[in-house]
């Protein structure tokens, strides 16, 4: 089946690379912020993704069976409904038309001169604002962007995610919702001690957490995901460049071939001879700071 999916224009980029992470096949195109695929994934785990829908085509004609698409009750929703409302009743043999509960949702987007009709499949509503910082009981203020940290994780494609620097666990959390294996690790106490309140608060039983400095670490895991310190207001055992460069040559050793380690820093970082840079994004955090993403991936 082929679907498209409607991505969130906050950073489009990151939003189409998340979902190609989760493919097999890299094979997409992508209109205007709607992302045509031809494979089925697990689309509940997308952080910048809005909906998902069954692609019925992209043309600028309207030649099409509706008979063979509409099966059962239907509405239309979108840019010029009324209009494609006319001319599908008028081409159905039997019209079921169902404004509060239809079987199916046909869907119109105008892009450009051409019209993307698609059957609604599914809302992807994954609460961010409900978990960001202040709204969780193990409170810190320098925590990440829960939609950031859920897309990071697509990024890194593991299922066992290591955070070596990971505060009051937003990556953890998330993780854990995503049903991962997690494994947390901080040098603060404090931190750890949030770390389990907010990984209690959401009901995350499955977890290993560490308090070791991260420059000690020694695991096998298949991904790293991680926000470490950078500095200003977020407190870091040596300099904080120093500490994420030497933690880089900690990680190609514990991760496993092909593993990748995606992190946030505010400076672009070196890459280390034992990764490959597979993406780097810059994303606006607020009015004073961007930070970039780097997605690197262990050589074979
Ligand atoms: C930017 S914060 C991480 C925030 C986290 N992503 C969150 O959302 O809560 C960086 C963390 O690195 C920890 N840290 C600093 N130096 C460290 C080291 N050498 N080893 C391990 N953790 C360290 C700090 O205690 C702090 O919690």
């Amino acid at each position: 089946m082929k679907y498209f999916l409607r991505l969130s224009r906050e950073n489009l980029i990151l939003a189409r690379e998340e979902v190609i992470s989760l493919m097999k096949t890299k094979k997409f195109k992508l209109v205007d912020n709607f992302l045509i695929i031809d494979e089925k994934i697990n689309f509940d785990l997308l952080a910048y993704t809005f909906e998902v829908y069954k692609f019925v085509f992209y043309s600028d004609k309207l030649n099409i069976d509706w008979n063979e698409i509409i099966k059962g009750s239907y509405k239309v929703e979108g840019e010029n409904a009324i209009k494609y409302a006319d001319i599908i009743w008028n081409k159905l043999k039997k019209p079921k038309v169902n404004m509060k509960k239809p079987k199916n949702q046909i869907q119109f987007f105008k892009i450009g001169g051409k019209i993307l009709c698609g059957i609604l499949l599914k809302e992807i509503k994954n609460n961010f604002e409900e978990r960001k910082a202040h709204r969780k009981p193990g409170y810190y203020p320098m925590s990440l962007n829960p939609k950031l940290a859920r897309a990071m994780i697509n990024l890194s494609r593991g299922n066992i995610i290591l955070d070596p620097f990971c505060g009051a666990g937003t990556i953890l959390v998330e993780a854990g919702l995503m049903n991962k294996k997690i494994i947390g690790n901080d040098v603060s106490e404090k931190m750890i001690k949030l770390s389990k309140i907010n990984l209690k608060y959401y009901k995350i039983k499955d977890y290993n957490l560490h308090n070791y400095d991260a420059l000690k670490l020694k695991l096998k895991v298949d991904a790293i995901v991680t926000d470490p310190p950078y500095g200003k207001g977020s407190y870091a055992t040596i300099n904080a460049e120093e500490l994420l460069g030497r933690f880089l040559k900690i990680a190609g050793k514990m991760l496993i071939e092909k593993g990748r380690i995606v992190f946030t820093f505010n400076k672009p970082v070196k890459i280390p001879k034992e990764f490959k840079l597979v993406r780097k994004f810059k994303i606006y955090i607020h009015k004073s700071m961007n930070k970039y993403i780097y997605t690197l991936e262990k050589w074979k």
